[in-house]
């Protein structure tokens, strides 16, 4: 009898702890972010690691505590990602995948999420779902495809662009107040754009401010010829141009238009693009390039930005079989969502392009536009944690373009002139040099304003800047 009951209690005991590590939390969970991996380690040492393959900034460890006395249970991270706060619920279903919803904010400020769902709305929101089983979550991004020999013109393409720099502040003035602004620019400021090194210009334009508000669209002929004539000179010097179509306030930027709808917006930027294919059609076909939209972002997410740009290729195509195209990531061009890009299979003249600015409180460091008003001092000093993070985000973009191949172009990239130029220059140098060992073309932002590489007093390119971005050097 006594052996029985002992029996009995080892079962239990037996039963009890596998029920107990069914519902436990410790070790590995995989899921997707940004549909890339994404990995959620819980330590038995009450740390937590989240490790995006896509970014840096999103990866990181903190101290977690739970409280699975409530339903659902509380997970409480500290010291997340720069110093915040993470306040989640979480949930173990029956098909064992687990569910996670975190809020990161500034401590004593930041909410608790009360529903496991994803909100798009948020910018501190995160709901991931998660499993054990990371061959599973693999085989959902799982990606192969052959590419075909006419894949290789792009990659000649993109290394005329090598390293560039935008050409803001000229024409890409646009009706936002504060950024009406355009500045004259000489032919000579092109000139010592090409002498310093560069070779190629990213041309941000600001098209939809000069063309008929309501249908046709018409471009302004004198606007054309003002964008010409830079044009012209740019190629006159060795420097390819890619014509970009940059602030499209309408569309990307929650801005209300007064006179035609949002949809009547995508109309007139196809008739805008038809139009510009049209203008630049016998121009040289391996000097000038297509950017059809900058940073695609807000009402524009990702699912609508896929058709519309299958959308705009397919009109540009129509004049220009064989220019190359340069199609951004969706969400503002970001590194890590670049997965989310929907290609057409048949053209393989198109080069990918990403914008990065990480950490984003060093590149823009007191901006309000950015949400860094108030901050100010950050340094980068190119430890090597900070290299490190740069590369993992570089490496993503590579191994996303060997995989899909389709070669990459950073097409902006800088720091705030409010940084300080040691600094500026350190990072500067670092990230043009990483770009440029995985043949990663590349544009700094920019020739104008506050992220300018000239002294506004002198007009001269700051040295130390341009000695560490060893422009000159092109091996
Ligand atoms: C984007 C914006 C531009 C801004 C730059 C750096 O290109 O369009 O206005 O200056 O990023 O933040």
């Amino acid at each position: 009898m006594r052996k029985v009951n002992f029996l009995f209690l080892l079962l239990l005991a037996v039963l009890g702890s596998s029920c107990r590590s069914e519902k436990s939390y410790e070790g590995e969970w995989f899921g997707l972010s940004n549909k890339a991996l994404l990995t959620v380690r819980f330590n038995a040492d009450s740390t937590l690691d989240i490790v995006s393959e896509a970014s840096s900034n999103m990866s990181f460890s903190c101290a977690y505590k739970i409280n699975e006395n409530v339903d659902p249970v509380q997970i409480d991270l500290t010291g997340a990602a720069g110093g915040m706060t993470g306040l989640g619920i979480m949930r173990i279903n029956e098909e064992q995948s687990l569910e996670m919803c975190l809020n990161f904010g500034i401590p004593g400020m930041t909410e608790r999420p009360v529903s496991f769902k994803a909100d798009p709305m948020s910018m501190t929101m995160q709901y991931y779902k998660l499993c054990r089983d990371k061959e599973n979550v693999l085989g959902e991004i799982a990606y192969s495809i052959k590419a075909p020999e006419e894949a290789a013109l792009a990659y000649e393409r993109n290394r005329r662009l090598g390293a560039g720099i935008n050409l803001n502040g000229v024409v890409d003035g646009n009706l936002h107040p504060g950024y009406q602004r355009d500045a004259p620019l000489k032919d000579d400021e092109i000139i010592a754009i090409a002498e310093a090194g560069f070779q190629s210009i990213r041309f941000d334009i600001c098209w939809v401010k000069h063309c008929q508000q309501t249908a046709p669209y018409t471009i302004d002929p004198a606007f054309f010829e003002k964008v010409d004539h830079i044009v012209d000179v740019c190629l006159a010097n060795d420097l390819a141009v890619s014509i970009d179509s940059h602030y499209y306030p309408y569309i990307n930027m929650n801005e209300e238009d007064s006179l035609v709808s949002y949809e009547e917006n995508f109309v007139r930027l196809e008739a805008l693009w038809e139009q510009i294919a049209e203008h630049y059609k016998d121009y040289p076909d391996d000097m000038i390039y297509f950017d059809p939209l900058n940073e695609p972002n807000m009402r524009l997410g990702e699912e609508r930005w896929n058709v519309t740009l299958r959308s705009l290729i397919k009109t540009i195509r129509k004049s220009n079989p064989n220019k190359t195209i340069l199609v951004m990531t969706p969400s503002l061009g970001q590194s890590w969502t670049i997965n989310y890009l929907d290609l057409p299979e048949d053209d393989w003249n198109i080069i990918v392009q990403f914008h990065y600015y990480m950490p984003h409180l060093f590149t823009h460091q007191g901006l309000a536009y950015a949400m860094a008003d108030g901050v100010g001092q950050v340094d980068w000093q190119g430890t090597d944690e900070e290299k490190a993070q740069i590369e993992k985000d570089l490496d993503y973009v590579t191994r996303w373009s060997q995989t899909h191949h389709r070669p990459v172009n950073m097409g902006e990239y800088g720091a705030v002139n409010t940084a300080t130029t040691e600094a500026r220059a350190r990072y500067l140098g670092f990230v043009l040099e990483a770009a440029r060992k995985r043949d990663i073309s590349s544009h700094l932002w920019g020739y104008r304003e506050c992220f300018e590489i000239c002294d506004p007093q002198t007009g001269k390119w700051i040295p130390e800047i341009m000695e560490a971005m060893n422009l000159k050097n092109k091996n």
